[in-house]
């Protein structure tokens, strides 16, 4: 498997796999209403890390959007395909996207956790508790009821590869 960052690039390819994405997303949430889906993940502003099996089918991923000047990334969507849920992909997808996120001097992420996956999150990393300075993120996101709000401290030098 690869994991793939997509952008609404206009290309073929990036269409097809952010169009899969998007139909994994709209499943797997179905609490988010569709065209809330469709709007983000085709946004020019978000980008979505993609675990991609035999060069073509996507299983799962991730779309978020960078916000470099207050050096933080909000995840909106998560999820793997059905069938292969708890089989480790969604930790594989997060230390890649951690690792790729560092680069980018991204130091803290912040993501509205269903409840049902507030646990996964815990696993990786995320704690309830906001140790970001609220000047630094509020007013950029926005405020979601149906979720908590989670965030991970990404470390500057930390291996998160595997
Ligand atoms: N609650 C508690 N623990 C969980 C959950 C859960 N819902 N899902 C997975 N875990 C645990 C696993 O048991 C595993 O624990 P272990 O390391 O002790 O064995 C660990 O988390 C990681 O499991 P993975 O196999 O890596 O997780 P998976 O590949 O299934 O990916 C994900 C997790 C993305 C939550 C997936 O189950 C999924 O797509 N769920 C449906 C969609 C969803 O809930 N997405 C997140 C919504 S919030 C948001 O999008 C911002």
């Amino acid at each position: 498997i690869d994991f793939k960052i997509i952008t609404n690039d206009g290309t073929h390819d990036s269409m097809k796999m952010l169009i899969d994405l998007k139909n994994i997303f709209a499943r797997q949430l179905p609490k988010m209403p569709k065209e809330y889906i469709v709007r983000l993940v085709f946004d020019r502003n978000h980008e979505s890390m993609c675990i991609i099996k035999d060069n073509i089918k996507v299983i799962g991923g991730i779309c978020y959007r960078k916000y470099p000047s207050q050096r933080f990334a909000e995840i909106a969507f998560l999820a793997i395909t059905a069938t292969l849920q708890v089989k480790g992909y969604g930790t594989r997808l997060m230390n890649k996207f951690k690792e790729h996120i560092q680069k980018q001097d991204v130091e803290y992420l912040l993501t509205y956790a269903d409840n049902y996956a507030i646990g996964y999150f815990r696993k990786q990393g995320f704690y309830q508790e906001i140790k970001m300075q609220s000047d630094r993120w509020k007013g950029f996101i926005k405020d979601y009821d149906g979720g908590t709000l989670m965030e991970c401290y990404v470390h500057p030098t930390i291996d998160y590869g595997n």
